[in-house]
C-alpha cells in the first residue's frame, strides 16, 4: 500500500517533527491535538524550520510554502475518515494512548495502519484494544525527528508482514532508514544504550577517572559525546526512569549505580535544571576545548554512597572497553534472543545514537575471543552487569569469529 494520506496526533516535539517529515515526502499530513493552542504551536515550529531552510536557500519560498500547506491542524477527528495512516505521538502514558487508539479504530478506514511512536510502551498491549491488531505497529522515531534518520520498526504479537513492509518502505520514501526490531523493554537502541551509561555511572563511583577523561576518552573512541554530557543532555531523570524500568524487565544486569538516583533526588537533572554532572550556567558556555565544570556536589553526593559501599575488588585501572563492552554484550543478548538480525545493530547505533564505528564490526576486529576474556574478568570483578551472553561463549567455542556467519532470519520475515 502506497501512503498518501496520514494524520498524526499529538503536535508537540516529536508529533511536529514527524509530521514535517512526512509532508516533506509529498504526504499530505493531519496534525491533531488537544486543543488549538498546542496544534498552533506545532504549526509554527514547522513553519519556523521551513524558514531556516529557505533562510539556508535549501528550499524556496514557494517550495516551503507549499510544503507547510501538506499540513493541516485538527482538534477534531473529522478528517481521518480517509487516512491510509496515523502516527500517534502523545504522552507516553498508556491509557492515553489505549484511549486514542480506540478511537482511531472506530473512526479510521479500515486499510488504515495504527503506529505508535512509543518510547518504551508495548506495542501489543496498544494493538489488542483494537480489532485490527495485525494494522498496529510501534515507529520510533529518534529525536530531532527532522533529523535523525533511524526509525525502529516495532511489530507487535500479531502485526502482519504486510504492515511491517508498508511502514518500512515508507520510512525508505521519508529517507529514513528503518530496522525492524521485535518488541522488547528498551527496543534496540535504548536497550543497549542504558547498559553503557550505567557503566559510565559506577566508573563515576568508583572514581578511577575524571568524567572529562572518561568523556574524552569515549569520544575518541567513536561516541558523539561522553556519557555524562548526553546523561545530562538528556536529562537524568528521565534517564533514571528508563534505567529502573529496564532493571525492572531484565534484572540484575541493569542494576542501576545507586549516583543516578542520588543525582535526581538532589534535584541535579542535568542542563535542564542548571547542573548534573556539570554546572550549565546560559551566560557562560564553555569553549570548545576548554573542560567543562564539574558540579561541585558530586564529590559529597559519591563521598555519601561510598561510606555505606563495599569497593569492588581488584578494580582495573579505567579502560574505555569498560563502558563500551555492556553494550556490545547486550547487543548479543539481543541478536540470541532473535529480537534483532546482527547485520542491522551497526546501522541502528550508528544512524540512532551516532556512533562513529559499527559496534559488532569493533567488536569482530577486537577478537569474539578477546570480548569473552574481557567480559569475563570484568564479571569477576563487578557480577552480573558483565555476564557474557551465552551466544558469544557459543560463536567462540565454534571458532565463529563475525557475524556474517551467522546465519539468522531477519526478524521482519520471520
Ligand atoms: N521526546 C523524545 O525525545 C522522544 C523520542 C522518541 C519517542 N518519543 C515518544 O513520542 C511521544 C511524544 O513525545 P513528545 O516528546 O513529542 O511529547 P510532547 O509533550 O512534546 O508532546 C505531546 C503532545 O501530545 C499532545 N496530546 C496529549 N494527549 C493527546 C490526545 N489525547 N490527543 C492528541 N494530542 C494529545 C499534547 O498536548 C502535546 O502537545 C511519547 O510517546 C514519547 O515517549 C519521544
Amino acid at each position: 500500500m502506497k501512503i498518501q494520506r496520514a494524520a498524526v496526533i499529538g503536535a508537540g516535539t516529536m508529533g511536529a517533527g514527524i509530521a514535517q517529515v512526512l509532508s516533506q515526502a509529498g504526504i499530505e499530513v493531519i496534525l491533531k491535538d488537544i486543543n488549538q493552542e498546542f496544534v498552533d504551536k506545532g504549526i509554527t515550529r514547522i513553519k519556523r524550520m521551513y524558514e531556516s531552510r529557505v533562510k539556508k536557500e535549501v528550499l524556496t519560498q514557494a517550495e516551503a510554502d507549499y510544503l507547510l500547506g501538506m499540513i493541516k491542524g485538527s482538534t477534531t477527528f473529522d478528517a481521518f475518515k480517509d487516512v491510509d495512516l496515523v502516527i500517534e505521538a502523545a504522552l507516553e502514558e498508556i491509557n492515553v494512548k489505549l484511549d486514542i487508539f480506540k478511537q482511531l479504530d472506530k473512526i479510521c478506514p479500515s486499510h488504515a495502519i495504527l503506529a505508535s511512536n512509543t518510547s518504551a510502551l508495548s506495542v501489543s498491549e496498544i494493538a489488542a484494544c483494537t480489532k485490527r491488531p495485525e494494522k498496529v505497529i510501534g515507529m520510533h522515531f529518534f529525536n530531532p525527528a527532522q533529523t535523525m534518520k533511524l526509525v525502529e520498526v516495532i511489530p507487535g504479537l500479531k502485526t502482519s508482514k504486510d504492515t511491517v513492509a508498508t511502514v518500512s518502505d515508507l520510512c525508505r520514501e521519508l529517507k529514513k532508514i528503518p530496522v525492524t526490531v521485535q518488541e522488547c523493554p528498551g527496543f534496540l537502541v535504548n536497550r543497549l544504550l542504558f547498559p553503557y551509561l550505567n557503566e559510565a555511572l559506577y566508573v563515576a563511583e568508583e572514581g578511577i577517572a575524571s568524567l572529562d577523561e572518561v568523556d574524552r576518552l569515549v569520544v575518541e573512541f567513536g561516541m558523539p559525546m561522553g556519557p555524562y554530557t548526553l546523561l545530562d543532555m538528556t536529562g537524568i531523570d528521565i534517564c533514571a526512569n528508563v534505567n529502573n524500568f529496564l532493571y525492572d524487565q531484565y534484572g540484575p544486569r541493569f542494576e542501576p549505580a545507586q549516583l543516578i538516583n542520588k543525582l535526581v533526588e538532589s534535584g541535579f537533572k542535568g542542563q535542564k535544571s542548571g547542573a548534573g554532572f556539570f554546572i550549565h550556567d546560559p551566560n557562560q558556555v564553555p569553549k570548545k576545548d576548554e573542560p567543562k565544570k564539574v558540579n561541585p556536589e558530586l564529590a559529597k553526593i559519591l563521598k555519601s554512597i561510598n561510606e555505606n559501599k563495599k569497593p569492588a575488588g581488584n578494580s582495573r585501572p579505567f579502560d574505555v572497553y569498560r563502558v563500551i563492552l555492556p553494550m556490545f554484550n547486550e547487543a548479543i543478548y539481543a541478536i540470541q534472543e532473535q529480537v534483532v538480525v546482527p547485520g542491522d545493530v551497526d546501522i541502528a547505533m550508528q544512524w540512532g545514537c551516532g556512533m562513529t564505528k559499527g559496534l559488532l564490526t569493533i567488536a569482530e576486529n577486537k577478537g569474539l575471543d578477546w570480548c569473552l576474556a574481557e567480559l569475563k574478568s570484568y564479571e569477576k570483578i563487578h557480577g552480573e552487569r558483565f555476564r557474557p551472553a551465552w551466544l558469544l561463549s557459543k560463536l567462540v567455542n565454534a571458532g565463529i569469529h563475525d557475524f556474517s556467519q551467522l546465519n539468522l532470519t531477519p526478524a521482519a520475515v520471520r
